[in-house]
């Protein structure tokens, strides 16, 4: 079988760049549905891009690759497709837009762009062998147990990492990387719970709140969510994709309340109430009890000195964490690092040393901020693949 373009991997990356590359295109997947992160996410909903979307929202080892990609297919692009297949969406917040209905009406748009085109899709179908020819690539399929030579002029690698291997999630787009002599950097889990040793926070499993946390110079200011394992919430999950094992965190847990002021107020005309009472106030009951043990919540708000509560404030608004680790490719929503952009043409995608050969999507080591990010990065550098092609 001869194609223009073989692509492996019907993801968000692989379908968009379907859509882009059009007649004469193959793309396989070895799952039984494609797309099945986009069906999935966003709690079924797929938050398939954010209003907000700029350069600074992604990470990777070159902070300038993912810019020209990103520059041409924009997250108004995207939100145009989905408007002329009328699908309903909404703002939910942060500029983070959701489907109405379900996450299926984004698979079944990218779907019918890749027919409109005629692009076949093939599922059910795993790459059995591969290699670079004087004017292409050979590739054996295997779909049914039967194998297909398949010989293409073009190859877009968009398998994705290494996140949710239950959902079918392989390394196969890194080892086709390092087959080819490009090189690959160090891949771990982003937007990730963070753990902590001896189940320190069980007991508070299920509080939430809301928290600034801060790694270094980056900062969010999301929710947090105390876990039988950890800690979770958006929050904690933006800032994961910046931890290192052995790092600490810091989390305001009073982000917006000038502790400081009101204790001061408060000691003037209410002396006699306790401590513990006031902050219940401002934070969850379970949690006050908790830090309680720790930070010597004692007394009554006439007993604190000035000192005292400026450093109770300071407790409350730099609370110094160390996780134990994070809970790994399991949960993870994406795969930091990949396949190293040094490689890569950033405004085609093309890799500089193999000609025809593409890298999109999550296999690359460009990495997005929870909020749909990660979905535009697919739609934006499937459609320089695609359309580079
Ligand atoms: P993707 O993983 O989507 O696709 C890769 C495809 O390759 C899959 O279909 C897979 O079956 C196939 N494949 C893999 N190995 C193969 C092999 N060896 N042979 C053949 N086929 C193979 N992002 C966002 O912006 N908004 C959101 O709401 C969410 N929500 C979310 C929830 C959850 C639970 C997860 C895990 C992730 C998210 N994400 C997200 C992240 C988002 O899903 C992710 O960034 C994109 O799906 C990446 O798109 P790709 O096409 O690169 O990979």
């Amino acid at each position: 079988m001869k194609v223009t373009t073989l692509i492996l991997g019907a993801g968000a990356a692989g379908l968009m760049a379907a859509a882009h590359a059009g007649r004469g295109t193959l793309l396989i997947d070895h799952a039984r549905a494609p797309g099945e992160k986009i069906r999935i996410s966003g709690g079924g909903r797929c938050n398939f891009t954010n209003m907000h979307c700029d350069f600074p929202n992604f990470l990777g080892g070159n902070p300038h690759f993912h810019k020209s990609a990103l520059s041409r297919y924009t997250q108004w692009d995207f939100l145009d497709l989905v408007q002329r297949h009328n699908i309903p969406w909404h703002e939910k917040t942060l500029g983070q837009l959701f489907c109405d209905r379900s996450a299926k009406d984004i698979v079944a748009m990218l779907l019918a762009e890749t027919e409109a085109v005629g692009a076949q899709l093939w599922l059910q179908t795993s790459l059995k062998d591969l290699r670079k020819t004087d004017t292409g690539f050979a590739a054996v399929i295997e779909k049914d147990g039967k194998t297909t030579q398949v010989t293409a002029d073009n190859l877009v690698v968009a398998t994705g990492g290494k996140s949710i291997p239950k959902m079918g999630a392989t390394g196969l787009a890194y080892d086709i990387a390092r087959q080819f002599d490009m090189a690959v950097t160090e891949t771990r889990p982003g937007l990730v719970p963070l753990t902590f040793a001896e189940d320190r926070f069980t007991p508070l499993a299920g509080v939430a709140l809301p928290v600034r946390v801060h790694h270094g110079a980056t900062h969010f200011d999301e929710a947090m969510l105390f876990t039988h394992r950890g800690l979770s919430g958006p929050a904690i999950l933006q800032i994961s994709s910046y931890w290192r094992e052995s790092d600490s965190i810091e989390v305001d847990l009073l982000p917006a309340t000038p502790l400081a002021q009101i204790l001061r107020d408060k000691r003037k005309v209410e002396g006699r109430r306790a401590l513990t009472t006031e902050l219940g106030h401002h934070l969850p009951t379970r949690l006050v009890e908790h830090l309680g043990q720790t930070m010597d919540f004692k007394g009554n708000l006439g007993d604190l000195s000035d000192s005292r509560i400026d450093a109770l404030a300071n407790a409350l608004n730099r609370w110094v964490l160390i996780p134990g680790g994070s809970e790994g490719y399991r949960t993870a929503e994406v795969t930091l690092g990949g396949v190293d952009t040094d490689g890569l043409s950033s405004t085609t995608m093309m890799s500089k040393t193999v000609p025809g050969l593409y890298f999109i999507g999550e296999a690359v080591d460009v990495t997005g901020w929870l909020g749909g990010y990660n979905f535009q990065w697919a739609w934006s550098s499937g459609f320089a693949a695609g359309t580079a092609i």
